[in-house]
């Protein structure tokens, strides 16, 4: 079987470009207007392919955020497009006349330089990035960002990011009722639900060999203990890891793969104040001896969701710098 796969693709599939490619696909990212999810979305939207129709799709509650994100991101997917663009340019004009002539079909085969430049000339660019904002704190706000999905026309969804969440630090004598309520909306029950309701939209995307893939942004805090009074975020992130591996064996046979990415510590608005006062604590807790940066962020999130990782689903992946296995006595 192996060497058959490999004889029909001459071993072209094992080329990164086609292992982690990610051209074409559309993807919606949940609080993606920042932090961590303003990672996965621009890494997912720089490496798109606009000729090939990659649109991200980046929500949260505030509009403005959103808008203003996915202007950042298109400006970066126009000016890495001219630098391609120029590479391309340079490159051609290194290229020796006999490779174009070469490849050529005899009836196109005029001037080589001429055929050379119009190839150079032919206009790249990358995914393009689009708002989508919603308040995903009721099983009616998830709804109502499925409904405005639909009507941006896309007849596919090839990638599910729920990462949007927030969290509570309150000492265990009053941790309230609304942080387990506020939590479990957001960071459980609304992946969920987007879940339930994007399900037709991954599955028209998925093949066995390229399967959707659905990605929770879970945390090591839901794995290991934390010495924070996060009872409600903690047990919330515990929660959607087992959730992952629960759907993760439902929705293996319709191609859809579904794993959880474990982030350690990631500046962002959510651990700015963390950061500010505990900072060193933070750093000397974390093997690596830092803190997590957003291409930690879009490698893994590449791996899950290209060919690369067609054969990962359930997996709970910690991206924590060593943070879970620091050795102590
Ligand atoms: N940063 C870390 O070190 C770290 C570590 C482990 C896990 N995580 C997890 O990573 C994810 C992202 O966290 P982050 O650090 O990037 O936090 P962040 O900067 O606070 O970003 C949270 C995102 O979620 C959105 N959001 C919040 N409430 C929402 C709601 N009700 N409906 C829709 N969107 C909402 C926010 O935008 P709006 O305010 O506009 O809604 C924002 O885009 C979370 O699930 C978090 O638990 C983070």
């Amino acid at each position: 079987m192996m060497g058959d796969e490999r004889e029909r693709d001459g071993g072209r599939g094992l080329r990164t470009q086609d292992l982690f490619d990610v051209r074409g696909k559309v993807a919606l990212v949940t609080g993606g207007s920042r932090g961590i999810g303003a990672m996965i979305a621009e890494a997912l939207a720089v490496n798109g392919a606009k000729a090939r129709h990659s649109s991200v799709y980046v929500s949260s509650r505030k509009a403005d955020a959103c808008t203003k994100f996915a202007k950042y991101v298109n400006e970066r997917c126009r000016l890495l497009a001219e630098q391609d663009q120029q590479e391309r340019d340079a490159a051609c004009q290194c290229t020796p006349a006999t490779t174009t002539a070469r490849t050529t079909p005899a009836s196109t085969r005029t001037a080589t330089t001429t055929t050379t430049t119009v190839t150079a000339r032919r206009a790249t660019a990358r995914g393009s990035c689009h708002p989508l904002p919603a308040d995903l704190s009721s099983f009616d706000g998830c709804g109502a960002l499925f409904a405005a999905f639909q009507r941006t026309g896309e007849p596919r969804l090839h990638i599910l990011v729920n990462n949007a969440g927030a969290t509570w630090g309150e000492a265990l004598e009053t941790h309230p009722e609304s942080a387990w309520d506020k939590l479990l909306n957001l960071n459980v029950k609304a992946a969920f639900r987007l879940v339930q309701l994007f399900l037709p939209l991954l599955k028209a995307a998925a093949t066995e060999a390229a399967p959707a893939s659905i990605i929770n942004v879970g945390s090591i805090t839901g794995i290991g203990v934390s010495l924070t009074d996060t009872y409600s975020y903690a047990a919330s992130k515990a929660a959607i890891h087992h959730m992952t591996r629960v759907l993760a064996s439902k929705l293996a046979e319709d191609h859809i793969c579904i794993n959880a990415i474990a982030p350690g510590p990631f500046p962002s608005k959510m651990t700015k104040a963390l950061l500010e006062q505990l900072g060193d604590e933070v750093v000397s807790a974390v093997p690596m001896h830092r803190v997590g940066r957003p291409a930690d962020m879009a490698g893994v999130t590449l791996l899950l969701c290209s060919r690369a990782g067609a054969y990962i689903t359930g997996a709970v992946i910690p991206v924590d710098g060593g943070m879970l296995v620091k050795a102590s006595l």
